[in-house]
């Protein structure tokens, strides 16, 4: 039997709600800030993600799914969302109508890690996306958003953590300490964080090997190295944040995996994961949509891993498998063809109906319905037909009611809207 691709996974119809769920709030959350949805396609240009995400990470040494088109393209399954929007930011010239745009998207991505609870190789993210605002209220203001999806879900026991990565005028002298200061240490690096010490050398903060996070306990912080716009644009999103009453805890060595980040970064944890606390992350990218062919136009957005707020959503709203709200159990073929008219009309009528034609018993019938977590069971018989009736049973209240068929539906509507 061929099975699923490792790290690959279904998201079966009775888990399905629950996605769902979470994707009706956050449309309803971002479009109340005004945001508006974007789709970008899933395969892109290689060379959009190198550039992006930057050489020397994790995703783009080793995590890609590239591969060579039949005309000799190299082309990539999308690792994150962010460097699509900002292409398309681009190539659509979205600036030029108006330099601001909010945009979300939600969909799946492709990391080739190594799987276990929590991280997928094929995984889903809800992204936030923000252009054209250089002011710290917009950084505020995205994380006060974020905070909000998690407790309009009834998410408990999250973190914030933020920090500030400086900028290309401020961050140099803190990379040359920083080298200084691993360069000290580098028996204890792993082979990548060694290797990365030159060019790259604050991927060794968030590296997750043991002696990398032991090498890096008391590396210097780059909070104390920033320019003073950067620590002004740092305390005025504090303060904000603050006021609007979202706690927050300042983490110096919270560097995130992608290169493209200036200024403000901040990423949601939990304690409920395991090693894989982080529920969200994101920062300003200030410098990407430049460096991407695009005019120079600040940008900041997050991005939720949707398979990880799955897990910590409270149990209550992980059973949101509603049934269908009429089962008709039909009895003897010419209720069958009876009742399989009604049934596509109480479904063309905007109510939800599922008719059985198994031809099972009515004991089997009724069971069937009580596992689809159906709301009312109708049952028609042939002696029913014959009356010019049928039986409506509400199954939670097991209420029954005696309908006639001439105007099935209305007679249902009825009864059910009481
Ligand atoms: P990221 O931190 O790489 O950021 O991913 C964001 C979130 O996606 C993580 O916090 C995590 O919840 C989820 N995630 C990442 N990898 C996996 C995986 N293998 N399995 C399951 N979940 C995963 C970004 O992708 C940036 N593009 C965020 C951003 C948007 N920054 C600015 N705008």
């Amino acid at each position: 039997m061929i099975q699923l691709v490792r790290g690959f996974k279904d998201i079966l119809p009775e888990e399905t709600p629950r996605w769902q769920h979470i994707e009706k709030t956050v449309r309803t959350l971002f479009e109340d800030f005004g945001f508006r949805e974007i789709r970008p396609p899933i395969l892109e240009k290689t060379e959009l993600f190198k550039r992006s995400i930057g050489e020397d990470t994790d995703i783009v040494e080793k995590e890609m799914y590239s591969f060579e088109d039949r005309n000799g393209d190299s082309l990539t399954l999308r690792p994150e969302a962010t460097a699509s929007v900002v292409r398309s930011y681009i190539q659509h010239k979205m600036y030029a109508a108006d330099p601001v745009q909010k945009m979300y998207t939600i969909g799946p991505m492709f990391r080739r890690e190594r799987p276990q609870k929590g991280r997928y190789r094929q995984f889903y993210q809800i992204n936030a996306e923000v252009f054209g605002i250089e002011s710290p209220l917009i950084d505020a203001q995205l994380i006060f958003m974020l905070v909000n999806l998690f407790s309009r879900l009834s998410v408990t026991g999250i973190r914030v953590h933020m920090n500030s990565l400086g900028c290309p005028g401020c961050r140099p002298d803190f990379k040359k300490n920083l080298s200084d200061f691993l360069a000290l240490k580098k028996q204890l690096l792993c082979e990548n964080c060694g290797r990365r010490i030159g060019r790259n050398p604050m991927r060794a903060l968030d590296c997750k090997v043991p002696s990398c996070r032991e090498a890096v306990s008391e590396a210097p912080s780059i909070l104390h190295s920033l320019c003073s716009n950067c620590r002004s644009h740092f305390e005025a999103v504090s303060r904000m944040l603050e006021q609007q009453g979202v706690g927050f805890e300042v983490d110096k060595r919270l560097v995130r995996g992608l290169d493209y980040y200036t200024r403000t970064t901040f990423e949601i944890q939990t304690g409920e994961l395991g090693a894989q606390s982080a529920v969200a992350g994101g920062g300003r990218y200030d410098g990407l949509v430049e460096a991407l062919g695009g005019p120079s136009q600040p940008a900041i957005g997050f991005a939720v891993g949707f398979d990880r707020l799955l897990e910590i959503l409270p149990a209550k709203d992980k059973n949101r498998d509603a049934g269908p709200e009429i089962f008709v159990a039909a009895l003897g073929d010419e209720s069958v063809i009876k009742a399989y008219l009604w049934a596509t009309d109480l479904s063309v009528a905007g109510i939800s109906s599922e008719i059985d034609l198994t031809g099972r018993s009515l004991k089997s019938l009724m069971k069937r319905a009580d596992r689809l977590n159906a709301a009312h069971v109708l049952i028609v018989g042939e002696d029913e037909l014959k009356k010019g009736e049928a039986i409506l049973r509400n199954m939670k209240t097991k209420e029954q009611y005696l309908i006639s068929v001439n105007g099935i539906v209305e007679n249902i509507r009825n009864i059910i809207c009481q």
